[in-house]
């Protein structure tokens, strides 16, 4: 529902369906509503009436956005109930039911209603922020709504909604997905607030949990980002006797929601105005310790680790063959078992998601000496904190059984897991049997790492590059015991193999000058031949990273899962104490710019072929935007970084540690440029900013050099003082674009082809980032015929009489750090 597909197809019917009466708000008691009427809300922002999600005939009666979003839909009545034919009606009774009628006079589906009242003079209304709302005309303030939309929510999560339980009506409003993306019946997939102990999040699938966030620690859930500083939204957490629940209330202008996705991922999706197109601003579809349990009972989670699951301190796994195979279901255990009459202690932890709270016991007014006394006195105590983290705390949380889902992140609050005092080593921070709180030694437990859903992605972004590198330093070799091979890539049926050095030492005949192919944005590349014949390029990646063993595991795993025609393809890696090695399938005809460049070999590249060329690479690129699991901006592309097979197919290499944009960012902020002079984008160059149009703006490079056969950076033409951008822009708006053609295409060319090239090029390589078109336009525009806007001024414009619309981006240039790389 939510991708622009249906909510286009969406639109179209209602188009079709719309009647051209005006639009009103609200109707007044018994006055009927068709099938093609609808009613819009005061400010125009949502409307209200049947639609047909894509490739259904089923009719449901629905809100969706109207102003902006078009046909976005939000709510549905009849989720599980659909119309089959067009005679569906709906109205509101003088009783203050919402009915919804077909044929005649079968209901269908109706609105319920705790007691049965006569009111006054019922109407409803369907107000700005999405809500459906069934008053008495004489009585008709916010609480004292008959009937309203945001008290049964479907899979999405407006603002000014509740999430959360109202314990005198019993109305639970949870969310639930739909079933397929054109299904709204009720799916696989329902969060809500769960009330078993301390409230928390609960999201399951089935009667399988899933995700869990929470509890609430009087400031956010527990083991989410702070939300305080953030500035789209502000959020309200009310837990009484009367109620529980969540809500955030937009604070700036940004159209934002929440949804449950029919596939079980969390997206916060805002509106961008520019691209006139939802974009995920976070997801709550979480790296694997965000799965719930993931350890067992016991069992710590952090992501920054390989594996990511471990014992605590006086902690051992239960079943240690299953924990090597990588299955940590069955968690940790007391080295010594617990027992109640032995002197214990309470291992002060920081830096820990709080455990699942559905076995707990709460207290608002307990200190937290009163706390600790209270589980102290309970054999089936395991640990309490406090309930509040803020005025320095209060409250207390006991937890009863084993400690499920703990996961390191950043966390400010102190959690005390009760244990033998045998158990512990010295240097731990605990609370002793004499003293509160007294400091033996320093902490145990780090603290590290984040986890992000509601939080700010570019704040946690920068978070997560710290804590990733301060711990890179830290971790030493300890990991190397673990053996890798038999982790998670035959479990992922990934087709990665690890390689031994010594093969590689063989394959490569030790790294020798004769095998190097070239040098790599990350380091050298050699050619090596395996014992089995096959061919293989060697990537050894520079000493000086930082990276952790982890780390480079995991980009590993996911340049593995990049598959694509359109990308060179990772076979194998190898990890040798300071040694990391990535091994690709080695292509015959090396790189695009080795032709491109050379004046007898790009008699080669005839147009077609280059064409064909330029559309590989192309899809190549938005299959790393789009397609895959993990949102890739390359970051550095060029002629040099395309190779091509023995066909002549184009293959993007130096993927593989690129920047993985989470689902959650749209543009992130970099300290460091890494790029390569003449290819990267302003914003980028000078701002830092990184986006999937910056990789836009690079392929415009390259697609305007394929068509030209000059390089962007050494372009230089004697009468007029410009760059190659704005000299294939200035021919372009003369009408003589074709002059930028290299002379050899002349015979192979198809003029209109270069043509909408040269066009989409310029499109590509447009000043602001918003003005690029995203790659699956791009590939649309290429092998399209459809009339293309015109390309407004290019990046790095300098011509002369003309007037200069960019600032000096030189000037500015100090502000952030650049590395570029020189092509070779
Ligand atoms: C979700 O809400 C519905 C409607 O109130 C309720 O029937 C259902 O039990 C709830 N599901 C969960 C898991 O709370
Ligand atoms: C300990 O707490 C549990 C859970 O609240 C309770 O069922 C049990 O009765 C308590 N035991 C004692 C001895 O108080």
């Amino acid at each position: 529902m939510k991708d622009p597909f249906t909510s286009s197809l969406i639109s179209v019917a209602l188009f079709l369906l719309l009647s051209p009466s005006a639009a009103v708000d609200s109707i007044a008691a018994n006055q009927v509503i068709k099938d093609g009427e609808t009613i819009v809300s005061a400010g125009e922002m949502y409307e209200m009436g049947f639609f047909s999600p894509a490739n259904s005939n089923n009719r449901y009666l629905g809100i969706w956005y109207k102003k902006i979003a078009t046909g976005t839909v939000v709510w549905v009545a009849n989720r599980d109930l659909p119309l089959s034919n067009t005679s569906g009606a709906f109205k509101v009774t003088s009783e203050g039911l919402l009915l919804l009628s077909c044929c005649g006079d079968t209901i269908i589906w109706s609105s319920t209603s705790a007691a049965f009242v006569r009111y006054i003079n019922p109407m409803a209304q369907l107000l700005d922020t999405g809500n459906f709302v069934v008053k008495d005309g004489n009585n008709s303030d916010e609480t004292n709504f008959i009937w309203q939309s945001f008290d049964y929510p479907g899979d999405t999560f407006l603002p000014g909604m509740k999430f959360g339980k109202d314990f005198v009506t019993g109305i639970n409003r949870n969310l639930t997905s739909w079933k397929s993306p054109n299904d709204p019946s009720p799916g696989r997939y329902v969060e809500y607030m769960d009330t078993h102990g301390y409230p928390q999040i609960l999201m399951k699938q089935g009667s399988v949990l899933q995700l869990r966030f929470g509890p609430w620690n009087g400031i956010r859930f527990s083991g989410l980002p702070n939300e305080i500083s953030n500035p789209i939204y502000s959020t309200e957490y009310v837990f009484n006797q009367k109620e529980i629940y969540y809500k955030y209330e937009l604070i700036s202008s940004v159209v934002q929601m929440i949804y449950l996705k029919w596939d079980g991922s969390i997206e916060i999706l805002n509106w961008s105005n520019r691209s006139q197109d939802w974009f995920v601003y976070a997801t709550g579809l979480v790296d694997s310790c965000g799965r719930y349990g993931i350890c067992g009972p016991y069992g710590t989670c952090d992501i920054n680790k390989n594996p990511p699951c471990s014992c605590m301190d006086g902690f051992e796994p239960k079943r240690p063959d299953e924990w090597t195979m990588a299955d940590w279901s069955s968690g940790c255990q007391f080295k010594t078992p617990f027992d109640c009459q032995a002197p214990e202690v309470f291992l002060q932890i920081r830096g820990m998601k709080f455990p699942d709270t559905r076995q707990s016991w709460y207290n608002h007014s307990m200190t937290l000496r009163e706390c600790e006394i209270a589980c102290r006195e309970n054999c089936s105590c395991t640990a309490y904190a406090n309930l509040d983290i803020r005025n320095g705390g209060s409250g207390c949380l006991l937890w009863f059984g084993e400690l499920m889902d703990l996961m390191v992140c950043v966390e400010s609050q102190d959690l005390y897991i009760r244990m033998p005092t045998s158990l512990l080593k010295d240097e731990v921070h605990m609370v002793s049997q004499t003293g509160f709180n007294k400091k033996i030694g320093v902490l145990a437990i780090t603290l590290s790492i984040f986890f992000v859903l509601l939080g700010v992605s570019l704040t946690a972004y920068v978070c997560n590059m710290k804590t990733k590198r301060s711990f890179a330093k830290g971790r030493g070799r300890r990991v190397h015991t673990f053996d890798t091979r038999h982790f998670d890539v035959e479990k992922d049926g990934l087709d990665l193999n690890f390689i031994s050095l010594s093969e590689i030492i063989k394959a490569t005949n030790n790294f020798s000058i004769d095998n190097k192919l070239g040098e790599g944005g990350f380091g050298p590349v050699y050619k090596g031949v395996l014992e089995s014949g096959q061919e293989i390029a060697v990537k050894k990646l520079s000493a000086t990273s930082e990276q952790g063993y982890g780390e480079f595991y995991n980009e590993v795993v996911c340049a593995a899962r990049l598959q694509h025609r359109n990308l060179v393809k990772l076979i194998g890696y190898c990890m040798d104490e300071d040694e990391r090695i990535l091994i690709y399938e080695y292509l015959p005809n090396k790189s695009l710019d080795l032709y491109l460049f050379d004046e007898t070999k790009s008699s080669m590249l005839e147009w077609p072929l280059r064409f064909h060329i330029i559309h590989g690479i192309a899809k190549g690129i938005l299959y790393l935007h789009q397609d895959s699991r993990h949102r890739i901006i390359h970051r550095d592309l060029k002629a040099s970084n395309i190779l091509l097979d023995g066909n002549m197919n184009p293959k993007i290499s130096d993927f593989g540690l690129a920047r993985e944009f989470g689902g959650d960012q749209i543009t992130a902020k970099t300290k460091k440029v890494v790029g390569t002079y003449g290819y990267i984008s302003p914003e980028y160059a000078v701002h830092g900013r990184i986006s999937v149009k910056s990789d836009v703006f690079s392929f415009g490079v390259l697609v305007l050099e394929m068509v030209s056969g000059k390089k962007n950076r050494e372009f230089y033409c004697e009468d007029v003082n410009d760059n190659l951008l704005g000299h294939a822009w200035r021919l372009h708006t003369e009408g003589k674009c074709l002059e930028l053609m290299c002379p050899s295409l002349s015979n192979s060319c198809i003029v209109s082809e270069v043509e909408r090239t040269i066009h989409v090029g310029l499109l590509c390589v447009q000043n602001l980032a918003q003005d690029r078109p995203t790659m699956s336009s791009v590939v649309t525009m290429l092998s399209g015929d459809g009339a293309l806007h015109p390309p407004k001024q290019p990046a790095f414009f300098v011509g002369e009489g003309l007037p200069n619309p960019n600032p000096p981006f030189l000037a500015e240039v100090d502000e952030a750090t650049i590395t570029m790389l020189e092509p070779r």
